[in-house]
């Protein structure tokens, strides 16, 4: 449906002098790919890593920016800061991020909506813990998230935004969901779109899956009509594994 597109999600992982040569690494591993192939790195890594994917078909991406232009934040990051570093990409609401440093449907809102007025593409994360999963209320949350982060942005602008649907249950837990799981979220998120905007704006969208991806699963939920790709954490640290991902992508 989407583009199809492999983001790596670094998290907190590797040091700024590191990252150059591992994207080189990641970079040489997965020439040829047939998807993009995206980087997403702590702040303080940024400059090394668009270095590092200069010349190659990498792109960067940062896991997250503030969504005021400039002034009196201390410690965030603003969307042209990210851009003039030649930053392509940034992972918005991650699970992480709404769980441990208070980011609500509101902040991810305003921040998908600084994204897109600047030319950085979202990566917009939704999904479910497995409380709310057990109680069966699993896409009435995610519709609400979806809702609320799409909130006053135009069909046009919504077709840009990369959506991650992540399980926190899945997430570096070593249980991914089911292929049938995660098409299954990933085909009602898109029929949320369409109801938002229309048919066409839904199938523009990249719709990820992310959560334990790894080497060994990825072909079998890649090949589901609704998953348009994957945010890949801990195996994203390995460029052989990440290839591995990559190469799933056909
Ligand atoms: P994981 O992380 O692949 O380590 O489960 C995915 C993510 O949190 O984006």
């Amino acid at each position: 449906m989407g583009k199809y597109i492999i983001a790596g999600n670094w998290k907190m992982n590797k040091l700024p002098s590191e990252t150059c040569a591992y994207v080189k690494e990641v970079a040489a591993a997965t020439a040829g790919a047939q998807c993009e192939v995206v980087c997403c790195t702590p702040f303080t890594n940024l400059a090394e890593a668009v270095k590092g994917a200069q010349g190659t078909h990498v792109s960067i991406g940062a896991e997250n920016l503030h969504f005021e232009d400039k002034g009196a934040y201390t410690g965030e990051v603003s969307a042209d800061m990210l851009l003039d570093l030649g930053v392509k990409y940034v992972i918005i609401g991650h699970s992480e991020r709404r769980q441990y440093f208070a980011e609500t449907d509101e902040t991810v809102n305003l921040k998908v909506r600084k994204a897109l007025e600047k030319g950085l593409i979202p990566i917009l994360c939704v999904g479910e813990s497995l409380e709310q999963r057990e109680a069966g209320i699993t896409m009435d949350l995610i519709t609400i998230q979806i809702k609320k982060a799409f909130a006053g942005i135009s069909a046009d602008d919504a077709a840009k935004v990369v959506i991650a649907y992540e399980p926190i249950w899945a997430i570096g837990t070593g249980k991914t969901a089911t292929a049938e799981q995660a098409e299954e979220v990933c085909g009602a998120i898109r029929g949320v779109l369409a109801g938002l905007y229309d048919e066409s704006t839904a199938k523009a969208v990249t719709i990820q899956y992310g959560g334990s991806m790894n080497a060994g699963n990825a072909a079998e939920l890649l090949t589901k009509p609704n998953i348009d790709g994957g945010l890949i954490g801990g195996a994203s640290l390995k460029s052989a594994d990440f290839a591995k991902i990559v190469e799933a992508a056909k």
